[in-house]
């Protein structure tokens, strides 16, 4: 097996990636108070000098009032969080470092172990965190319209801190998610309906008010799942034609790269093929695809947060598919959070050196 394919550039628009290896969004809770300190400007500009191709960083907020559920998730907005933020990415390019902030509302959810609140209620949709299960309120048309806003002027203050492209958080039963998703989004006044591509209405709008703020050139990533924390079973598209039906409008309000997550990407998404999520979000766009979950380790993120502990495993399935062509980037997790030198040592074939991953890794900011 051979892995020097990952190790081709890529380019799309402004972006320009020396490789294919993407480090995904892990939120880490180490900025106090929201602000990222010189330790996190620290541990991403590692990442760059272990050879990643594209940094995406953890998930920070936007400017809502319960955009967080952890005062120690960094914010995308401030005076103070902005200048952390700036730190980052003058550091990651100082090492050669390419970089994403990824953009995050949690909307609605149950509130964190330490039980901190925001000063505002949870709001989503319709005030579901799952099924039946309230936790917060509806949003109004307006509060709509200023948590558009909120993620439009975070593109627009990363391109101008520097950063070389966005991510929207649209995965895993956060906010979007949660307008995507019929048991959590109930509405009927147009945000909401019978059909996923209605139920993608504030997504679309959101993309295409980043796009107006950050311009033609600057690549827009969304990140999108069927499954969610809330139900790992849960499919938003149940065939390709929905799927078709749910990205291609999203496609057309803006997003360049689909960042696809699974959390066992060699799983195939519907029956009749063995294409995966990023896979089949490729064919039916014609956009740029990303990749993930569980490259490189046994067992799955949500396994490990349980306990389980992986090992580092072998990469032919994967680059069977990246060889097939579909998709064009791959993210590491869990992999890069245990050890930065991760893709250099994949580059140099040291695979002996590779290590596992186990929930204590978590505990430090290495
Ligand atoms: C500690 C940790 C934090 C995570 N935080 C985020 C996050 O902020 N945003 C997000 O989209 N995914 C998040 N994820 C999911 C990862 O981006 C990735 O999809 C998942 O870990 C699967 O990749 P892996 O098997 O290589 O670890 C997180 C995962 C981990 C392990």
């Amino acid at each position: 097996m051979t892995t020097h394919q990952l190790f081709q550039p890529f380019e799309l628009k402004s972006l320009k990636l020396k490789n294919r290896i993407v480090m995904a969004p892990m939120t880490r809770s180490f900025s106090t108070g929201g602000v990222p300190t010189l330790q996190v400007a620290d541990y991403y500009a590692r990442r760059a000098q272990g050879e990643v191709g594209l940094i995406i960083s953890e998930g920070a907020v936007v400017n809502r009032p319960s955009s967080s559920y952890d005062p120690d998730i960094p914010h995308f907005y401030g005076e103070k969080a902005l200048h952390g933020w700036k730190e980052v990415i003058d550091k990651v390019h100082a090492t050669g470092g390419v970089m994403a902030p990824q953009l995050w509302h949690v909307g609605v959810v149950a509130p964190g172990a330490s039980g901190w609140l925001p000063p505002a209620p949870f709001e989503g949709p319709s005030g579901y965190v799952a099924a039946g299960k309230t936790g917060g309120v509806a949003m109004t048309e307006n509060h709509i319209a200023e948590t558009i806003r909120a993620f439009a002027q975070a593109a627009a203050d990363a391109k101008a801190l520097g950063f070389d492209a966005v991510e929207i958080h649209g995965a895993h039963g956060y906010l979007i998610d949660q307008f995507f998703w019929q048991p959590t989004n109930q509405r009927t006044n147009g945000y909401g309906g019978q059909t996923l591509v209605k139920r993608a209405r504030f997504a679309a709008e959101l993309i295409r008010a980043v796009r107006n703020l950050v311009g033609p050139d600057f690549p827009i990533s969304l990140r999108v799942s069927q499954w969610k924390l809330q139900d790992h079973s849960a499919k938003l598209a149940a065939t390709p034609q929905e799927m078709e039906a749910w990205l291609v409008p999203l496609a057309d309000a803006g997003v360049d790269i689909f960042h696809c997550s699974q959390r066992r990407f060699w799983e195939p998404e519907f029956d009749g093929s063995d294409l995966n999520l990023a896979g089949w979000a490729k064919k039916l766009t014609g956009k740029a695809t990303i990749t993930v979950g569980s490259i490189g380790l046994s067992g799955d993120f949500l396994a490990a947060f349980q306990g389980e502990h992986s090992i580092p495993c072998r990469l032919d399935e994967l680059m069977r598919r990246f060889d097939r062509g579909d998709f064009d980037l791959v993210a590491v997790g869990r992999p890069l959070l245990a050890d930065s030198e991760w893709t250099r040592k994949i580059r140099e074939g040291r695979t002996s050196e590779l290590v596992g991953f186990s929930k204590n890794t978590l505990a430090t900011l290495s």
